[in-house]
């Protein structure tokens, strides 16, 4: 491939009106991030030179989520060719192939993106490569008008576009590559001449047929330039980058038994051979080790899960959980900012938050460390090898010994030394009788039962 160097131009300064937001469109999330985000992403693995965003509308907002890319602004809005216009000083002296793109349309793929710069190095006299999609419906989409060579000849915007030029089924989807050195001649000649009143980006490919230059088509998969313009649409969005999540996880060796119901986020990290049962939700910052297996219906955020441990089902790992090797965590059990150390049991109805777990300690049914007084956190320090008996509290801060044994039922405000007993209920008493008693006590005269 071509060794020439690449710059993105990312337009993101429109309204965005239809999504109905105060949030700019482009910050609106798909599977925890940004939508301009996952566009970026996709950009930053062809290693560019330089990356602009163009940022208008929520311009400190778009501005702070993009990193250090480079800002450029473009405050009125009058037209794609007038959004690129403003990253003239941002491409100062940059020579290679300008990327065009919409911060709202992030489904992008690399390999189009690559198989775009590739067309634009296929003749030095091509100045624009297209990305072109044939969508079931053209809607108002800009249309590709092609030449007897098979070259493209202009793009025609659907307002301005008569009825033989709207019933082509080839449109623009936005994208485009341009020689950079041909750019900015190319966007000077631009007008705002047209039904919009706007200067226009797709305007550069007439022109430069005119100056006799070459300009193609690279068609997509429309899947892949679907733009988001409404909640529906991002919706749609979403269901899109979740079936690609869920077939890279099960590619790479996850079982998921029902894939349509577990939803992952952008950065979450699954390990070979995990089976991930129905019901499984993955909030940011996951990162899920080989053999794991996570059972139906948890909530998991913020949490690492070490090798060969199970998870649910009904569990919830909120963030600093980290769950270790072969580790149990059952129904009903939520686990926060704590270590659960290797093979350790945390089966049923527990909370743990600020504390550790020993290895191999097990933890009863109903378990909760009090954590919190009204005030602060406190931490809960249980050693290896403990045993909690069920129903206990664990009033921290306090830390129980390795191998102790806590009586089920106690609260537990001192530290526990290693291999103690420690028991806080009340004597058991039993009156012998009494129940007897009390029933014939109770029983109504004349009735037998
Ligand atoms: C544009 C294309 C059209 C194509 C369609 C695909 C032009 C003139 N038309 O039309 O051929 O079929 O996209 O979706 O290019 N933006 C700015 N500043 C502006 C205007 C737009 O940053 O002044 C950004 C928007 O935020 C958006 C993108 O550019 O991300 C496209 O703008 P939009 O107004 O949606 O273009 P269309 O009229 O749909
Ligand atoms: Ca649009």
């Amino acid at each position: 491939m071509t060794t020439r160097s690449i710059a993105a131009v990312v337009l993101a300064a429109g309204k965005g009106t239809r999504m109905k937001s105060d949030l700019p469109k482009v910050l609106h999330p798909l599977a925890g991030r940004p939508m301009v985000g996952h566009l970026l992403a996709t950009v930053d693995q062809l290693e560019p030179e330089r990356t602009v965003v163009v940022v208008g509308h929520g311009m400190e907002a778009v501005s702070a989520a993009v990193g250090d890319r480079s800002i450029a602004v473009q405050e009125p809005q009058r037209g794609t060719g007038h959004a690129v216009m403003q990253a003239r000083a941002a491409l100062d002296g940059f020579e290679g192939d300008v990327l065009v793109l919409y911060g709202d349309t992030p489904l992008l793929t690399q390999a189009t993106l690559e198989a775009m710069v590739e067309a634009r190095n296929a003749h030095p006299d091509t100045a624009v490569v297209v990305l072109g999609m044939r969508p079931d419906d053209p809607g108002e989409y800009g249309r590709l008008v092609l030449g007897a060579d098979g070259m493209l000849d202009a793009i025609v915007e659907f307002k301005d576009a008569d009825e033989s030029v709207r019933a082509l089924d080839l449109c623009n989807s936005g994208v485009m590559a341009i020689d950079a050195a041909r750019l900015f001649p190319l966007l000077d000649q631009v007008t705002d001449d047209n039904a919009k009143g706007e200067y226009y980006l797709t305007d550069i490919v007439g022109l430069a047929r005119r100056d006799g230059l070459r300009c193609a088509v690279v068609e997509a998969d429309v899947d892949e330039l679907m733009g988001v313009n409404s909640r529906v649409d991002l919706a749609a969005a979403e269901a899109a980058v979740q079936e690609r999540m869920r077939r890279e996880a099960m590619l790479a060796g996850a079982t998921l038994t029902d894939p349509g119901s577990v939803w992952f986020c952008h950065d979450t990290t699954i390990g070979r051979d995990v089976i991930i049962g129905p019901n499984v939700v993955f909030g940011p910052g996951v990162t899920i080790g080989d053999r794991v297996e996570i059972r139906p219906f948890c909530h998991i955020e913020g949490a690492t899960v070490a090798a060969g441990a199970t998870v649910g089902p009904f569990a919830r790992l909120r963030p600093g959980a980290a769950v270790g090797e072969d580790a149990h965590i059952g129904n009903f059990v939520e686990i926060k900012k704590a270590t659960v150390e290797q093979g350790a049991k945390v089966n049923h109805l527990t909370y743990i938050g600020d504390a550790r777990v020993g290895a191999k300690a097990n933890i009863g049914a109903g378990t909760i460390t009090c954590n919190y007084d009204g005030f602060n956190k406190a931490h809960t320090d249980i050693g290896a090898g403990a045993f909690i008996g069920s129903n206990s509290a664990l009033v921290a801060p306090v830390a129980i010994g390795a191998g102790a044994v806590i009586g089920a039922g106690s609260v537990i405000t001192r530290d526990v030394e290693a291999d103690a007993l420690a028991v806080t209920r009340a004597e058991t008493r039993a009156v012998a009788g009494w129940a007897a008693k009390n029933r014939a006590r109770k029983a109504k005269p004349g009735k037998t039962k």
